[in-house]
């Protein structure tokens, strides 16, 4: 199939394309590199450096069957302080996006949804039919867009599956050796970071609360790896049908604490993560866990690399590229 993917110079989107190339899909990448990086654009993908907004003149002479849509700003706390950005890149600009692929009859697509949506829901492990109640204007761009696609499939008949994640961690190494991974600018996730911590090359690591009402006092998270999220993109696509539009959590089915994840990061680099206990990450719910039986159920999809494969794939990344 020929694949148009917006942000492949991305970490999930340059991962996904690297997938998508070695399962024999032709694949068209279309980033602006604001937050991407060309050189993490996987050789084989058609590079094209636009905005998502700016593809009507241009998506006619692509060819493309199928979208994965990645492009998007994703710092939660950004989004608080700076919500126009938000509604404007996330909200705005997929809606024009959608109006060029009904504009060349293009009607599948795979959206790059998150866990955002649901906010600090009560309900463990989230079910996709579980209340949304974003707490940020990075989960409330996320949710309008799901309800854009439901709207866009009932009346257009595109055929549309929202993949909600929930903690992506982890790296790939194809099999030419070449390594795609978490390489953000500002970098807020726990696993990148903590291996900066260890390495000695970042600062100590935030431990943001201590006091939450959870095992260890710390904040549980479902993480997942990301090859397996690849997975899920294109089983997805085999599965877009058109007019209806599907809502899929894509996590574990189970937590682990950031206590946990620092003593996985210790085992794996052998080496202690200096902390530095601080308060609470305004926003943060304390536990956020998928239920995944509608990814097994509607994609016969199941996650297969541990929170120990996360972290040493990350780690393993991280020395490559520093
Ligand atoms: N944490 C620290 N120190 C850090 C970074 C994180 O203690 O330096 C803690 C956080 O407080 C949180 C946990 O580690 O308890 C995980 O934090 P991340 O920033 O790695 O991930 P989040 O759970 O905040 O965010 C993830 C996705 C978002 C998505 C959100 C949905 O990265 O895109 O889940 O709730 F919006």
């Amino acid at each position: 199939m020929r694949v148009l993917v917006t942000g492949g110079a991305g970490y999930i989107g340059s991962v996904v394309t690297a997938q998508l190339l070695s399962e024999g899909h032709q694949v068209v990448v279309v980033d602006d590199l604001s937050t991407g990086h060309a050189d993490a654009v996987p050789p084989g993908a058609e590079f094209h450096q636009l905005d998502v907004a700016a593809l009507d003149p241009v998506l006619g002479d692509w060819g493309v069957e199928a979208v994965i849509h990645f492009a998007a700003k994703s710092l939660v706390g950004e989004s608080v302080a700076e919500p126009a950005r938000y509604w404007r890149t996330n909200v705005v600009g997929t809606v024009a996006l959608l109006d060029s692929l009904r504009a060349h009859g293009i009607d599948r697509i795979v959206f790059s949804s998150s866990a955002a949506t649901y906010g600090q829901s009560k309900e463990q492990p989230i079910r996709e039919d579980a209340p949304t109640a974003p707490t940020s204007a990075y989960g409330s761009s996320k949710l309008a867009v799901d309800l854009a696609l439901a709207d866009y499939a009932r009346a257009y008949g595109l055929g549309a599956i929202s993949l909600r994640y929930f903690n992506v961690a982890g790296a790939l190494r194809t099999s030419e050796g070449r390594y795609y991974g978490e390489r953000h600018t500002t970098e807020t996730h726990l696993i990148p970071n903590a291996l900066r911590a260890a390495s000695g090359t970042g600062e100590a690591l935030p431990l943001f609360g201590t006091d939450y009402p959870t095992p260890d006092g710390t904040c549980v998270r479902d993480y997942i790896h990301v090859v397996d999220l690849a997975h899920a993109h294109v089983q997805s696509l085999g599965v877009a049908a058109p007019g209806i539009h599907q809502i899929v959590n894509l996590g574990s089915g189970s937590g682990n604490s950031v206590r946990e994840v620092l003593r996985t990061v210790r085992a794996v680099t052998g080496s202690d993560v200096p902390v530095a206990e601080a308060p609470r990450r305004p926003g943060d719910p304390p536990v956020l866990i998928a239920s995944n039986d509608r990814a097994a159920d509607l994609l016969g999809w199941r996650p297969t690399l541990s929170l120990r494969a996360m972290v040493e794939d990350a780690w393993e990344f991280h020395n490559a590229t520093n």
